[in-house]
């Protein structure tokens, strides 16, 4: 129908007769002459209707926003001082000949270009959204984003293999969306959490270098960075060690970056243990961009009087300080909000101390409620360890390590980014590695992995397995962009006994491990490789590459916070006649919501 799209019609069409197509972006009526802009998925052109064309232009007068037109036009350079430079198009306009119109539109529930649209009512109305010229840009950059993670994996030899949508659960941390099966009465499917168990075997079986771009499910609470259902660039491969996985990823991200947004991060990528991580930025995926950091005090307060400080520090807790340069001129109502800011992540409080004169580390150089509980001995470490100069504040947490790092950790970033406390780089890209193998989980008492279960513990630390699980180390890595995790692997257990070693320490006894994951064990007995892989998180990457705030702008039909679909209005009740196929009754609770 079209000879060009509407944004690319540039001034090397001039006096060129086009035919276009898109939808009506503006039309203003400037008396006797209309202009419209048309738009597509490549952007806007001027269109001008003279009077002259009394049947077109009678056309021109009916039509209205969004409505879709084909027109014909001759190709012409704009009055001198009305071009636009932001446009393709900006240097030409189209005198129209002729105008046809496609289809009509009912007035749309908001101006495309209208700011601070709520996004209830985005995602409730997302066609007329995903029409936004940003949006389109977003949805491109991601497509474009897929294809160059696809190109690369392509030249190194991974080929994609699709793996099952239903199947068992594969635990990656998060809760299971359940399907029930009509043919098997009271069982059920699990959609995968991630494809992480397939590919392990299709190494086994030999498919060298597998990837997929695939969706992964996870019913977890929501956040700006998390959906429901969100995807990866997932990938494996066998005979390849810890080190050669992170290069040749490293070199994938990299190369999407350049060729997607002509960066050139660094290189290599920094690299630093997770206990360095936890310890210098209380993450373990800390924003390099912000240059505050964390000081361990946990020894030098032992003893003091305070007991906000000793309690943790005597029994196995940590307390860590953190200095502002410059500091000492933050408010009482900024060091308020900043307080509130850290109890979100358990802290108790946030105390501190205005460094006035560095020299005299008691009460005449020191201002601050907690100084006199403190001796001067541990004074003058927390000032030599942080640094601190006349003029500075120290923040301080102190609690159980996790809710300290937690607390800090976050301030640490909020702070950083609100006072300027940042380096001026654009990206940072971060590997984290040597993470401990297990986590403790406090409330139900037991051990969890902290990847998952089928991560390879580092080969000296075996034994520890079921020793000391706290303190064995795990062959995993992730990698961190400006304080986001955006993938995470690790080398796997290729071996079946120490596979069910990892499951004893995780509690998990012999028929769970058969129930669960016999087809594993099994496979792993029947010459696995050693391999090992990681994935991406897709939607994260595009999210940062973009600049958009939250995930569900770079997602088309994402999610809610709350895990519902305002589009089509899913989740939803279903009728009777399909429960009982299914074999469901519903509890009482759940029924009393009338069908819609
Ligand atoms: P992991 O659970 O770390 O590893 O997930 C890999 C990456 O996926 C992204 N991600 C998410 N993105 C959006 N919404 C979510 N709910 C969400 N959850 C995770 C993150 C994360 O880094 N099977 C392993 C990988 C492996 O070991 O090879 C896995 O899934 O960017
Ligand atoms: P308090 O003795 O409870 O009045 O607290 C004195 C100072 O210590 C205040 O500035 C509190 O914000 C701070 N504070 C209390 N508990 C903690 C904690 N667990 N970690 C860090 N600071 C704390």
């Amino acid at each position: 129908m079209r000879t060009q799209y509407c944004g690319l019609v540039s001034a090397a069409y001039l006096d060129q007769i086009v035919t276009l197509c898109g939808w009506v972006h503006r039309r203003r009526d400037h008396g006797g002459v209309i202009f419209i802009d048309l738009r597509d998925r490549e952007g806007l052109v001027q269109v001008v209707c003279d009077p002259d064309r009394a049947d077109m232009f009678q056309v021109a007068e009916s039509i209205r926003g969004e409505f879709v037109l084909k027109i014909t036009g001759k190709v012409r350079r704009r009055p001198a001082g009305t071009e636009n430079a932001n446009l393709v198009s900006g240097e030409i306009e189209v005198l129209c000949h002729d105008i046809e119109v496609l289809n009509t539109s009912a007035t749309p529930p908001f101006q495309l270009d209208e700011e601070n649209l709520s996004e209830t009512t985005r995602l409730t109305h997302r066609v007329i959204d995903l029409r936004r010229p940003q949006m389109q840009k977003n949805m491109m950059l991601r497509y474009k984003t897929a294809m160059a993670f696809r190109r690369f994996l392509d030249a190194q030899g991974f080929i994609d293999i699709e793996t099952p949508m239903l199947t068992k659960s594969t635990p990656e941390g998060a809760r299971d969306y359940l399907v029930p099966s009509r043919v098997h009465d009271g069982q059920f499917f699990a959609l995968p959490q991630s494809p992480q168990l397939f590919k392990q075997l299709l190494m086994v079986a030999g498919y060298d270098r597998y990837y997929q771009i695939v969706k992964c499910f996870r019913d977890e609470d929501l956040r700006a960075d998390r959906q429901p259902e969100f995807t990866q660039i997932d990938l494996e491969t066998s005979f390849l060690g810890e080190d050669e996985i992170t290069a040749l990823t490293e070199e994938m991200i990299r190369t999407v970056f350049k060729e997607v947004l002509s960066v050139d991060l660094p290189q290599p990528f920094p690299r630093i243990t997770y206990a360095e991580a936890m310890d210098r930025f209380g993450s373990d995926k800390p924003d390099l961009r912000v240059t505050l950091e964390l000081t361990d005090v946990t020894d030098a307060v032992k003893d003091v009087a305070f007991k906000v400080f000793s309690g943790p520090a005597t029994s196995g807790g940590r307390v860590a300080a953190m200095r502002v340069p410059g500091g000492a001129t933050l408010t009482r109502g900024e060091i308020d909000e900043y307080t509130k800011f850290v109890s979100i992540y358990g802290a108790r409080g946030l105390a501190y101390i205005k460094v006035n004169d560095v020299t005299q580390p008691n009460e005449t150089g020191l201002q601050s409620p907690i100084v006199k509980n403190l001796n001067e001995a541990a004074l003058r470490t927390i000032l030599e360890r942080t640094g601190a100069q006349s003029g500075d504040l120290i923040f301080f947490g102190a609690d159980k390590t996790k809710v300290v790092n937690d607390a800090l950790g976050a301030l640490r970033t909020k702070l950083g980014h609100e006072k300027g406390f940042v380096n001026g780089k654009a990206w940072e890209p971060l590997w984290v590695v040597d993470f401990p193998m297990f986590e403790y989980d406090e409330e139900n008492k037991r051990w969890t992995a902290c990847h998952h279960p089928f991560t390879s513990p580092k080969d000296e630390h075996l034994a520890l397995l079921t020793t000391d699980p706290g303190k064995c180390l795990a062959k995993a890595y992730d990698l961190a962009l400006n304080g986001w995790e955006i993938g995470g692997g690790s080398v796997r257990i290729h071996q079946a006994e120490v596979q069910e070693t990892v499951f004893s320490a995780l509690n998990i006894g012999p028929e769970e491990q058969q129930a669960k994951f016999g087809f594993l064990l099994d496979a792993l007995k029947y010459g696995a490789p050693p391999h090992g892989g990681l994935a991406f998180g897709l939607d994260r990457i595009v999210t940062m590459m973009t600049g958009a705030e939250s995930i569900r702008d770079v997602i088309a039909f994402p999610k809610t916070q709350r895990a519902q679909c305002l589009l089509t209005n899913a989740p939803s009740p279903v009728d009777e006649k399909q429960l009982r196929e299914l074999h469901i009754r519903l509890r009482q609770k759940a029924t009393d919501t009338p069908a819609a």
